[in-house]
């Protein structure tokens, strides 16, 4: 029966969750620039916890302005945001879903810094060198970088423990550390990122002292039995890039850091890879180029040392194959080396549209599947074993009811957390549930709702998803009016996230 285990409870310490599946989190930006939160914030989490998932772990909130990876993402970093925290939880636990909060902090990976995290210089405005564990600017966008002072660590110890306090306020049912995907815990932990010498770098022990006190301030505010989970990039693979660069912890080190966190009191682990986000190896899938031509100008005034070679490099298709063939060089790499763990279940035709297929055919689709779904799992079940009894969440492109089953009954991991699928549908889990095993417009990992985040309402881009009739023996005409009728389906979809509108505020007389 392909739902005897998705449809279990997952217990954690002082947590139940009613599935085991999470929605992961997807940073869209829809929120005020001031950092507090709007109605479309609630309707997108809305969405998820009717549809079914068991839990929603947010975008990730920052926990100080200084740490926003972009403007417009609601934030955590001061108490007037409870209330906003509070009906968001109240929303979604309507639908018998838990919300978790994901506090973090960007350190030197941003996107977009924001006015407040710039300097004005005699010849313009510059961005202010962010607090990390080392000089060297981030490598997607070459942002710079500072190796904070001592107290400086100290007071974004406290930052974290604050932002936790106000979670729990918000009567919130727990919260997770964005402690992956090279931000700012993770260029603390990364062997390949931290350059510092004194008892927060070096060797790992201290490499961890950061995130060990993180947990143990958080602890003294929010108390035991408050639930707590860290997201690990369990495998960096750093020198994506540049090759030159350091790979990053060794999977022994993440094992360690994963053990470290169950002694100090951390209540699951969330199994993820990459010391960048993005990374090419998560989300999987090709880097959006076509999406990144029209959305990363945005980046050309950021000031970072890349942006502009960046904007250049996406701007032409011509040059396209070079980025491309770059960011490919490691999943090539990795790919050899990794078997896919859960095989042999297998799509036929009539599970997937049929105007769907005219776009991307079953066998195409099948190849997608098994080349991204379940990609962190082989090492989830490693880290899963190395611990003594807290539950393992794992992310990376799950879409398909019986290879999740497949894979919590095989001891791979407790639960997992999906992003790009439910973006693609929402309901995913209520399909699950109904005794469907694959959405028929299932998410292709194509990545260019990744590409959109910098500027365009979050939501599914692909349109090959949203065809709403036959294309087969179309003339030139009839072809462009059923693109365009895809596009207005899309844009449809899209938008439903402003429905309902924000109410209009009336100021005092
Ligand atoms: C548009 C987008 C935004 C994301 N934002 C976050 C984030 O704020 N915090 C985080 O930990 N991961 C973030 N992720 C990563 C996802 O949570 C997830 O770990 C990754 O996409 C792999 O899962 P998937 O294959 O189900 O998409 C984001 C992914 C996407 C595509
Ligand atoms: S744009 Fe749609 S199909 Fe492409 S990765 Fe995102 S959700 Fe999946």
């Amino acid at each position: 029966m392909v739902k005897a285990q998705i449809f279990q409870p997952l217990q954690f310490r002082h947590l139940i969750v009613k599935n085991r599946i999470f929605r992961s989190s997807v940073t869209g930006r829809w929120d005020n620039y001031n950092g507090s939160g709007t109605q479309a914030r609630v309707n997108w989490e809305n969405k998820f916890a009717k549809g079914g998932v068991g839990a929603i772990i947010s975008s990730y909130a920052p926990v100080s302005i200084e740490g926003r990876i972009t403007p417009n993402v609601v934030t955590i970093d001061c108490d007037e945001r409870i209330p906003f925290w509070h009906t968001v939880g109240e929303t979604v636990h309507r639908y018998d879903c838990k919300y978790i909060l994901q506090l973090s902090h960007s350190g030197r990976q941003r996107d977009i810094e924001g006015i407040e995290n710039t300097l004005t210089q005699a010849d313009g405005i510059e961005p202010k060198p962010a607090p990390s564990s080392t000089d060297e600017a981030d490598q997607v966008n070459g942002l710079p970088a500072i190796k904070m002072p001592t107290p400086k660590v100290k007071e974004i110890v406290q930052d974290f423990a604050k932002a936790a306090g106000r979670a729990k306020e918000a009567n919130l049912d727990g919260i997770e550390l964005h402690s992956s995907h090279g931000y700012l815990i993770n260029q603390f932990l990364s062997s390949a990122i931290n350059q510092r010498t004194d008892e927060y770098g070096g060797d790992l022990n201290n490499r961890y002292r950061f995130l060990h006190e993180i947990v143990r301030e958080i602890r003294k505010v929010v108390g035991d039995n408050f639930h707590l989970q860290a997201k690990i990039s369990v495998r960096e693979f750093n020198n994506i890039i540049p090759p030159w660069q350091k790979s990053g912890n060794t999977f022994e080190e993440a094992i360690q850091i994963c053990q470290w966190l169950e002694e100090d009191g951390v209540d699951a682990i969330h199994v993820s890879r990459g010391s960048t986000f993005p990374h090419p190896l998560l989300p999987s899938g090709p880097f959006p180029l076509r999406m990144l031509r029209y959305t990363y100008d945005t980046m050309t005034s950021s000031g970072g040392k890349a942006s502009f070679r960046n904007v250049i490099l996406f701007r032409y298709p011509s040059l396209w194959p070079i980025f491309q063939w770059i960011w490919s060089r490691l999943p090539r790499k990795v790919e050899s080396r990794y078997e896919q763990p859960i095989s042999g279940l297998k799509i036929e035709d009539e599970k997937l549209d049929e105007y769907f297929r005219e776009h991307v055919s079953t066998e195409e689709f099948q190849n997608l599947l098994n080349k991204h779904q379940g990609t962190v799992l082989r090492d989830a079940k490693e880290i899963k074993q190395n611990l003594k009894e807290i539950p393992v969440i794992t992310t990376g492109g799950f879409q398909q009811a019986s290879y999740i089953n497949a894979a919590i009954e095989g001891g791979y991991t407790d639960g997992v957390s999906m992003a790009r699928m439910l973006v693609a549908n929402n309901d995913l889990v209520n399909k699950f549930q109904s005794g469907m095993d694959i959405p028929e417009r299932p998410c292709t990992y194509c990545n260019d709702c990744l590409g959109a985040y910098l500027e365009l309402p979050m939501g599914c881009y692909n349109l090959d998803r949203f065809y709403q009739r036959s294309i087969q023996n179309l003339t030139g005409e009839e072809r462009d009016k059923a693109d365009r009728e895809a596009e207005k389906a899309r844009t449809r979809e899209v938008m439903t996230v402003f429905d309902p509108p924000p109410k209009p505020y009336m100021p005092p007389m």
